[in-house]
């Protein structure tokens, strides 16, 4: 086998965390035909070739207008549990162990879907996961930033009879022009509530929205900042406080951060010690799982055995799971 083929094996085989995946990116084609002819909810495509060619976006908003379209077919907790149910098959397929997936109420409490039928779909879903394949998972909430904090005020609100199945909050959707800074009195809330803290920062927009995530929204991971290595200074600050990036390749290209998957700074950012590892996103729109995302990667980046080892064991560690159920998957790589 040549050495690349045994990384490859190697990733498909390896019992694997992912920590950057929204449940609302993973609404494949297909099932959204089928909610929306059951939901009487138009759509604008004819077919599902017509849906895929209108995936070519040429940044972040140009995907979020036909992201937040595609949500419109949710309506009921069965369609949630559907769609969080396919992405497990997917973890399973992956071999996937442990998710923390990214919901974002705001996009159907506004359109009318009552805050429950989401979170008890979604929930219901995750609970199967577990019961049948021992896929355990974490449930973070999204605070939609193009938003007002008030809007965010009163979705916080709606998530605290849901603390069992909530963990944490993040901060998504439209990033520049929306800093963190403008959320900081929701996420001192959500912290006095006992929710963990993540944040959007530094996928398109500027470094200072990365400082901004760690010094005001206290956040524990940093959700893509691939933008860090333009702040010698936050790379050092980085380093130092091992904060995670999630980072998402497939996106990263699609969404047009970098212009092809060569160029992506992932090594980069390795080889300066920072907490990094590798996820997907919205993998139904940006042409790949975790695996194809760790897979191309690799080889666009050539990265060695010990660079990938290395993103998995990251990916554990960054989690939200005990530093003993960490130590034991750590254990098994
Ligand atoms: N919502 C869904 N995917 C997102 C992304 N990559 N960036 C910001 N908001 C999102
Ligand atoms: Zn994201």
């Amino acid at each position: 086998m040549s050495g690349n083929s045994n990384i490859i094996e190697y990733i498909k085989k390896t019992p694997k965390t992912e920590l950057h995946l929204h449940i609302e990116g993973t609404l494949e084609p297909n099932l959204m035909f089928e909610l929306a002819r059951k939901n009487k909810i138009s759509i604008p495509y004819k077919s599902i070739e017509e849906v895929k060619s209108a995936y070519n976006f040429n940044n972040l908003d140009s995907f979020l207008n036909i992201y937040y379209q595609g949500t419109k077919v949710l309506i009921t907790e069965q369609d949630f549990f559907d769609l969080t149910w396919a992405y497990v098959l997917k973890c399973k397929k992956d071999n996937i162990v442990h998710t923390e997936i990214f919901f974002d109420p705001q996009a159907h409490v506004d359109r009318g879907i009552d805050f429950n039928t989401v979170i008890n779909g979604i929930f219901k879903a995750l609970k199967k996961a577990k019961d049948e394949f021992n896929i355990t998972s974490n449930i973070i909430m999204c605070f939609l930033r193009h938003l007002d904090e008030d809007s965010g005020f009163k979705i916080l609100d709606k998530a605290l009879n849901h603390k069992d199945k909530i963990i944490g909050v993040g901060l998504d959707s439209s990033e520049i022009g929306n800093p963190p800074k403008k959320f900081e009195r929701l996420f001192k809330k959500a912290i006095e509530e006992g929710f963990l803290t993540v944040a959007h920062a530094g996928e398109e927009g500027p470094t200072e929205y990365i400082w901004e995530a760690i010094n005001l929204l206290k956040v524990k991971r940093i959700d893509h900042g691939v933008q860090c290595l333009k702040d010698e200074k936050l790379v050092e600050k980085l380093k130092q406080i091992q904060i995670p990036l999630t980072v998402c390749p497939l996106s990263n290209v699609k969404l047009c951060v970098f212009n092809k998957l060569e160029k992506h700074n992932l090594k980069e950012i390795l080889k300066k010690g920072l907490m990094v590892m590798v996820n997907s996103d919205d993998p139904a729109y940006f042409g790949g799982y975790l695996n194809d995302n760790l897979i191309k990667i690799q080889s666009a980046l050539n990265l060695n055995m010990n660079e990938v080892k290395t993103l998995l064991i990251n990916s554990f560690k960054s989690s939200f799971l005990s530093e003993n159920e960490k130590n034991n998957w750590i254990s098994k790589l």
